[in-house]
């Protein structure tokens, strides 16, 4: 049942049954917990928005639209596209701002890929700013003496896991090929907020309380979340004068001020001698990154074109096989509500996860079967082995079409869910999906100049061969880890129609496929799409989210032979359809909002 409404600055706004309930309190000190709290000090725009957000209503505009996870940050790109400036532009004042507010799931100290459709040439392209393996990193980083696997917070805690950060560098490349607006004038949100203080949200009080033992172990990353000794708490007004700093110095010299001089000179200060944990990360390191301009992957589903991240992003290929795979069956017909759609769904899953963990790494060091793992006839073949009643007894990865003699074994890394996701649509009719990260809950934990360093390089597979076999995603120096990122523009007949991401580790990309499925065969729209439970599976147990109507699927999907796990589901989908109008959502899961006019 919908409902139009007229609600403040919020242009109309669609009412819904179909929302999910708020999520308990405890949940607040998960990881990658649900939390639904406001800051406070909101325009009134924003306020509307997260009203919307509360109703289960998406937000509706004319002319632009940005969507993310944090309001603050929303402000801060909702301000760049009303005063003229591009995605691009928008992008660089929302990440500067996320960096200061959800410190925790992406920043400067990371890395992001940004998909891109420019209107002007109505073309599609994608920036890899992931991070890279440092050039004296060894492929045994993560293992002991013994050559076995370190334990995963082992590995993640200190210098070893912090690869080169992107971030930065793929800002300036946004901004440098579709910027509008000038390059300083991007950081005064975030300097201001810096300066001046912002309340801290539920969401990082409770994760503060959470992981405040591993937070401790550094001084400089203790003395800011744990002022005191005590974790910081929702409401507190913090200011981040190192942050406000590092922020006037990529106003006024570019990445360059991040990649050389003093700020590069501490991250590798801080890397090489973290305490017990140290890292390689050098100069050398940091003076080579680069953001890289690659193709979109592609994949055809119903009458889109679903596009997004290739490699070193598992998360394009992995959607696209999916939803490939679901093509030859008729979802629609079948329902939401009906568990044979989740058995086609989580072995279409199980079966692209299985190709992910056997092909899928970063390209520019081992040759990949791109083309083939999305192809539209290998996909059907392997759609055909769900033509079962019951869940796949057996399930391994296929034989996509490739030009060299592959023989990979299959992967084992970790990824656990932070991140974030930014969708923007500007009044010139770009489109921007960036997916930002700087990988687990405050990546790790080390901090400097006011930013925290990532530990992606835990998204490479600790171990390097299985039974003599090498593994596409080991680590090797200079090589980007795979990622199951996944932001991914919708498009039909060569025009884009939706836009759309989510944090979430592996999980990501079921929550965006999903999402896709909600959208496109079940005639939700997208606010349902988004707060729609979750039903996720990548290597054969059903996670289900647990406390919504989805719980009542355990019992059939178990007698089909599944075994399943109620738990949270936390993602963070931010989208925006484009058609007549802008129509935004965002999860009711994590603190953001879609905001335009
Ligand atoms: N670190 C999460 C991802 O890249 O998928």
């Amino acid at each position: 049942m919908h409902k139009t409404v007229k609600a403040g600055l919020l242009a109309s706004v669609v009412l819904s049954s179909h929302t999910l309930q708020a999520q308990e309190a405890a949940d607040a000190v998960a990881p990658e917990a649900a939390t639904s709290g406001h800051v406070q000090t909101l325009t009134e725009a924003a306020r509307a928005a997260l009203a919307a957000k509360d109703a289960g209503q998406v937000v509706e505009a004319e002319n632009w639209m940005v969507a993310a996870a944090n309001p603050l940050a929303a402000e801060a790109g909702a301000q760049v596209l009303r005063n003229g400036g591009s995605a691009a532009d928008a992008m660089v004042a929302v990440q500067t701002v996320l960096g200061l507010v959800e410190p925790q799931s992406s920043g400067l100290g990371g890395g992001a890929f940004l998909v891109w459709y420019d209107a002007a040439s109505q073309s599609l392209t994608t920036l890899d700013g992931r991070e890279t393996a440092p050039v004296a990193a060894t492929p045994r980083l993560f293992q002991d003496d013994a050559g076995e696997p370190l334990k995963f917070f082992d590995a993640v805690v200190g210098g070893r896991s912090v690869g080169t950060p992107g971030t930065p560098a793929l800002m300036e490349e946004a901004h440098r090929r579709w910027g509008r607006a000038p390059w300083p004038t991007l950081f005064g949100a975030g300097i201001k907020l810096a300066e001046q203080g912002f309340q801290v949200s539920p969401r990082l009080a409770g994760l503060v309380e959470r992981d405040a033992e591993r937070l401790a172990r550094f001084p400089v990353t203790a003395e800011y979340f744990l002022p005191g000794g005590a974790p910081l708490v929702e409401g507190d007004v913090l200011t981040n004068s190192a942050y406000a700093q590092t922020l006037h110095v990529l106003a006024a010299k570019g990445a360059d001020g991040f990649y050389s001089g003093s700020i590069a000179a501490d991250i590798v200060s801080t890397v090489q001698e973290a305490e017990g944990n140290p890292g390689v990360l050098s100069q050398t390191d940091l003076a080579l990154y680069q953001a890289k301009e690659r193709d979109a992957v592609c994949a055809a589903y119903r009458a889109y074109d679903v596009c997004g991240m290739g490699p070193p992003s598992s998360g394009a290929l992995t959607v696209g096989q999916i939803l490939g795979m679901l093509n030859s069956y008729d979802l629609a017909a079948l329902g939401a509500e009906n568990p044979e759609s989740w058995r086609l769904i989580g072995d279409a899953s199980r079966l692209a996860f299985a190709d992910r963990g056997r092909y899928m790494a970063d390209s520019d060091f081992v040759p990949m079967p791109t083309a083939g793992l999305v192809n539209k006839e290998y996909l059907a073949d392997r759609a055909k082995l769900l033509a079962g009643d019951d869940a796949l007894t057996e399930v391994a990865p296929g034989s996509p079409e490739f030009d060299h003699a592959l023989n990979w074994a299959d992967d084992e890394a970790i990824e656990l869910p932070s991140t974030s996701h930014i969708s923007i649509v500007d009044q010139y009719g770009n489109v921007l999906s960036m997916t930002t990260t700087i990988e687990n809950a405050f990546g790790s934990r080390l901090m400097t100049n006011g930013f925290l360093l990532n530990n992606e390089l835990t998204d490479f597979s600790f171990r390097t061969h299985r039974d003599g076999v090498p593994i596409a995603n080991r680590l090797e120096p200079g090589k980007r880890p795979r990622s199951s990122m996944s932001p991914t523009i919708v498009m039909q007949d060569g025009a884009p129609l939706l836009v759309i991401g989510s944090p979430g580790g592996s999980r990501i990309i079921g929550y965006v496929a999903t999402a896709i499925v909600g959208w496109a065969d079940w005639d939700m729209d997208l606010q349902q799409a988004l707060s729609a439970p979750h039903l996720v599976n990548r290597f054969g147990t059903y996670d289900i989210e647990q406390g919504t109507t989805a719980e009542a699927l355990q019992t059939p999907l178990e007698e089909m032979g599944y075994k399943v796990n109620l738990r949270d589901l936390t993602s963070g989908l931010h989208a925006i359809e484009i058609g007549e109008t802008l129509k935004g959502g965002a999860d009711p899961r994590r603190e953001g909002i879609a905001l335009g006019e």
